[in-house]
């Protein structure tokens, strides 16, 4: 199967730096292909040649947040980011791959956080939605959904927040196999959910908790954490550099 990472991605000075990063990430995983979603009016150069440059397969789509949603600083945390980007993923998948016929696994991969290129061997086991720990999120050293010892299945989570959610699990902790995606296609994600439960509903189209698949060694290994880079301090500009 292949693997379809969604990427949104926005302009700020760490950018280029952020999809560095991840493209030379994903240069080390076989068969992936890489959707960037830009939210932008219009496809950057910057973008652009930072794709070609990577000989990676993408898919390069821009949608633009609405600017009443656009997060200002000290809402953070009334805002959704990454919905417009994501829903424009999603509906480049059902417009131009098969039900049944395309093999695949779709994963969220935010531009910022940082990837174990193991994550991506448990990835293509998913078969219907797979899931696992992800390291610095939530206020806690690691969220992770927790197993039952008989069944071996998620039975709760230890989540930094609301871990009674139908899915307590950020968005760098699950996949969801193609033909399931293209499955249900009303699936997408809207800014009507409540913040933070922006992933529990999208994940309630697919699933249930019963039917989760944990991977990475059953819950037990941290493979991808929910890094955030400092905001750079730009006193000066040096003409001439696209940074
Ligand atoms: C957490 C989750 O891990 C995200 O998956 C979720 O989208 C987000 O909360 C949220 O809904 O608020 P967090 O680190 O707070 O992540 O969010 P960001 O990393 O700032 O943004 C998530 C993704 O959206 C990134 O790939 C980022 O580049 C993109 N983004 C962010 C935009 O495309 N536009 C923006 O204005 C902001
Ligand atoms: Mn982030």
């Amino acid at each position: 199967p292949t693997i379809y990472a969604i990427t949104p991605t926005y302009y700020r000075y760490v950018q280029k730096a952020e999809l560095t990063r991840i493209s030379q990430t994903l240069k080390l995983v076989p068969n992936v292909h890489w959707i960037v979603v830009e939210d932008a009016e219009e496809k950057t150069n910057l973008v652009r040649n930072l794709i070609l440059e990577s000989k990676l397969i993408v898919t390069h789509l821009n949608a633009k947040t609405p600017p009443f949603e656009k997060f200002k600083d000290k809402e953070r945390w009334k805002k959704h980011r990454g919905v417009e980007q994501r829903n424009a993923a999603l509906t480049w998948l059902r417009n131009n791959l098969h039900l049944n016929i395309d093999k695949g696994v779709v994963y969220f991969m935010d531009d910022d956080n940082t990837y174990n290129i193991k994550l991506f061997q448990e990835i293509r086991k998913v078969k219907k939605v797979g899931v696992w720990p992800v390291g610095l999120v939530g206020g806690l050293n690691v969220e992770t959904p927790i197993l039952d010892s008989a069944t071996g299945k998620v039975k709760g989570y230890r989540s930094g927040w609301k871990p009674n959610r139908p899915f307590a699990i950020d968005m760098a902790g699950f996949a969801i196999n193609l033909d399931l995606m293209l499955a249900k296609p009303n699936a997408m994600f809207s800014y009507t959910m409540e913040k933070g439960l922006q992933e529990s509903e999208f994940l309630s189209y697919f699933t249930t908790k019963e039917e989760l698949e944990p991977l990475a060694d059953n819950c037990t290994k941290v493979y991808v954490w929910h890094t955030r880079t400092e905001k750079p301090n730009v006193n000066g500009v040096v003409e001439g550099f696209e940074v």
